[in-house]
């Protein structure tokens, strides 16, 4: 079965930034979970070129802009490799064989059809988004999103019908409720198409970059016009039929919440204009703040993807990406939280574990090991499995990645148990020592596997200590992710994966450091030393904290076991559970009663998303709504939607809630809209 996915494709007017490069990872780990599957997948990226700022960017270079453009292809997909993004095919929309004659064929189409007409536009335009912006849209007279004064511009254009086309999408978002996902994106748009759409330009008048309009080469195709057409271009319209047939529709286009507009309402009316099949899905991410801001070049808060990258290469990148931002919804960057999860997820759990397995093979079995029987692990295993695929099917990447995990938290918790160093003792015990391995190696081979289209070149590491060194292409999901409980493995002990960067405060883990005499327990002799090594076994169940003051930990050393995180206490969360929680300062935009409701106020609040969003608080017996608007409040954003007398709520306002008295509305005044609380 076929599988073909999308980017957006970026303006090249600066170089990729975190925000874009996590877009990029988050459709690749798509891509990569799809051949996984077995589908045959066409993941298809690029760079979008005509716009205003890229012109100027060259001009102000002294560069002519397609050479300019040429050296931004090679600056981004420089990057997109660095960060292992296993794209396809890649367009650029100046591309004269693919490009062009789609554009032009798809404008004229459009305009056979009865679609396209000619007016004159006089009215805002940000350049920031390329956009024209009606009045309603700005804030104090500036883009919400770029923060600048749009230019007034009055010009002739060519003219899209979409208005002709808001019952025909009514009825595909109803008819297909997936088309766009995830649920609060399609809310927006639904809000958005019911209030009824205007005609739209699809051309700019006296320029020169860009596509000639066939019907007038006067004018140039609009830039998002224009940009829209590459998911077809690419894949053959205008220009190779059989190819187009092969591919077309796109299954999924992954693109970010503030340009959802343009793929779920003016793409789809383009294509039922030019009587195209439709795309299978759009999916809606949310965006990338760093400390609370959103990143973006004219903010000035940018991280540089190969910054984060030579971190600790690509794949702690990734994983960080995928499994600390709930897919759909913003989240933040910071180093310290980067180099938290890096020393929490897999310095001290994947890399220790992956240590563990191959060191005491290695010391107990000269490296072989005969595959065991199964029981508790394989148990946990298949439920990993099971929660992984349907995670991942429905692009809960990080659900996907936190099964991952599951599992190899509980195989580290399996070394703890069945405590091999002890059975090594015993030559009795010879059986049930190989038994104990076996499961752990085959708990991690399987999470690798998981794992493989997160952490690509991490995972096919891990596959090779273990003794199976066939290529990612060749695995498929069903096959590699089935306990296997027969056969012999020969396991490589090759030393950290990944060294731990700083000793961790107060964190429930041991470091390699030799444990002070006092922290040995007496009755535990452990391995055999490795230099290093803590006395493990007991470790697990106490384990301790670093000495005071201690020293940066140097890298693990091969083998060294280290005791797992420790057991929570039960009336406790982790700041991970925390975490989960999407709490957001929110400005309130309006305020009503709801009528026959004694309690509930509707409040339509911004909270630094692209659209508005409504909720429903039960504080109208403490606020009448004018004293609500204008306050900066604290909302629970990632909460799911909940219809009440007929509204659906998006979201929860926090209050102090006395027993019986009045509520308190939490005040997060004077923090930016969308700034996200902890
Ligand atoms: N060129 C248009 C897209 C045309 S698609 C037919 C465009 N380009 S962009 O360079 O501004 O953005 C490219 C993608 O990166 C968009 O999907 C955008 O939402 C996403 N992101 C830009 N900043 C981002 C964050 N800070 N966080 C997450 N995604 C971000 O829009």
């Amino acid at each position: 079965m076929k599988y073909f996915l999308t980017t957006a494709i970026d303006y090249v007017n600066s170089r990729p930034h975190l925000g874009t490069a996590y877009e990029k990872i988050t459709a690749d780990i798509i891509a990569r979970y799809r051949r996984l599957a077995g589908y045959d997948t066409h993941f298809l990226m690029g760079n979008d070129e005509h716009s205003q700022n890229v012109f100027k960017r060259a001009q102000e270079q002294g560069k002519d802009p397609l050479a300019y453009c040429d050296e931004m292809e090679r600056v981004f997909r420089d990057v997109w490799t660095r960060l292992d993004v296993s794209y396809d095919d890649f367009i650029r929309t100046t591309d004269r064989k693919r490009h062009f004659p789609a554009t032009q064929k798809m404008a004229q189409a459009c305009y056979d059809n009865g679609d396209i007409y000619e007016g004159s536009y006089e009215g805002w335009y940000c350049e920031g988004c390329e956009a024209f912006k009606p009045e309603k849209d700005l804030i104090e007279g500036k883009c919400p999103i770029h923060n600048t004064t749009p230019q007034w511009i009055k010009e002739k254009n060519w003219f899209f019908r979409l208005s002709k086309y808001q019952q025909p999408l009514l009825k595909l978002y109803a008819e297909q409720p997936s088309f766009i996902e995830p649920e609060v994106r399609r809310n927006e748009i639904l809000r958005l198409v019911e209030g009824g759409l205007e005609d739209v330009s699809m051309s700019r008048a006296g320029q020169s970059w860009g596509i000639p309009v066939p019907f007038d080469p006067e004018s140039v195709v609009y830039v998002w016009f224009d940009a829209l057409i590459n998911y077809a271009a690419a894949v053959g319209y205008g220009w190779d039929d059989e190819l187009f047939a092969k591919w077309w529709p796109a299954n999924l286009h992954i693109v970010g919440k503030d340009i959802t507009r343009f793929h779920c309402v003016i793409w789809p009316a383009m294509l039922m204009s030019a009587r195209l099949p439709l795309q299978g899905q759009v999916f809606g991410h949310g965006w990338v703040y760093f400390k609370g801001e959103r990143m973006s070049k004219s903010l000035g808060n940018i991280v540089d993807p190969l910054d984060a990258a030579n971190r600790f290469g690509p794949d702690p990148l990734r994983l960080y990406l995928a499994k600390e931002i709930p897919y759909g919804g913003d989240g933040d960057f910071t180093w310290e939280r980067f180099e938290e999860k890096y020393n929490a997820d897999l310095a001290n759990n994947l890399g220790n574990l992956v240590n563990r397995v191959a060191s005491m093979t290695e010391r107990y079995q000269q490296g072989r090991i005969r595959a065991g029987g199964g029981g508790s692990l394989a148990a946990i295993a298949s439920q990993a499995v099971a929660a992984y695929r349907t995670a991942m099917d429905g692009h809960a990447l990080h659900d996907g990645a936190a099964a991952a995990f599951r599992l190899i938290s509980a195989a580290n918790n399996f070394i703890a148990e069945t405590q091999p160093w002890s059975l090594a003792k015993d030559p009795a015990k010879a059986e049930q020592l190989n038994g104990a391995l076996a499961d752990t190696a085959e708990a991690v081979r399987i999470a690798a596997t998981l794992l493989a289209p997160i952490m690509p070149s991490s995972a096919t590491e891990i596959l090779r200590r273990l003794g199976d060194d066939r290529p990612l292409k060749d695995r498929r999901f069903d096959a590699d992710t089935t306990w296997r409980s027969s056969g012999e493995k020969q396991i490589l002990n090759a030393g950290a994966l990944w060294p731990r960067i700083e000793a961790e405060k107060g964190v429930s883990t041991v470091s390699a450091e030799s444990p002070k005499p006092a922290e040995q327990p007496a009755t535990q002799a452990g391995p055999a030393p490795a230099p290093g090594a803590p006395a493990a076994g007991a470790a697990a169940a106490a384990p301790v904290a670093p000495a005071a003051g201690a020293a940066p930990a140097a890298p693990v050393a091969p083998g060294a076991p280290v005791a797992p995180v420790a057991p929570v206490a039960p009336a406790t969360i982790t700041i991970d559970d925390f975490m989960k929680v999407e709490l957001k300062a929110a400005k309130v935009l309006e305020a009503e009663r709801m009528p026959k409701s004694q309690k509930l106020l509707k409040l339509k609040v911004d909270a630094g998303e692209a659209e508005p969003r409504t909720i429903l608080a039960g504080i109208a017996e403490s606020y009448e709504p004018e004293a609500m608007v204008g306050k900066t409040i604290v909302i629970v954003a990632n909460l799911a939607p909940r219809k009440m007398m007929g509204i659906e709520s998006n979201g929860m306002v926090l209050a102090a809630s006395p027993d019986g008295g009045k509520a308190i509305v939490l005040n997060a005044e004077p923090a930016t809209p969308g700034t996200r609380v902890r």
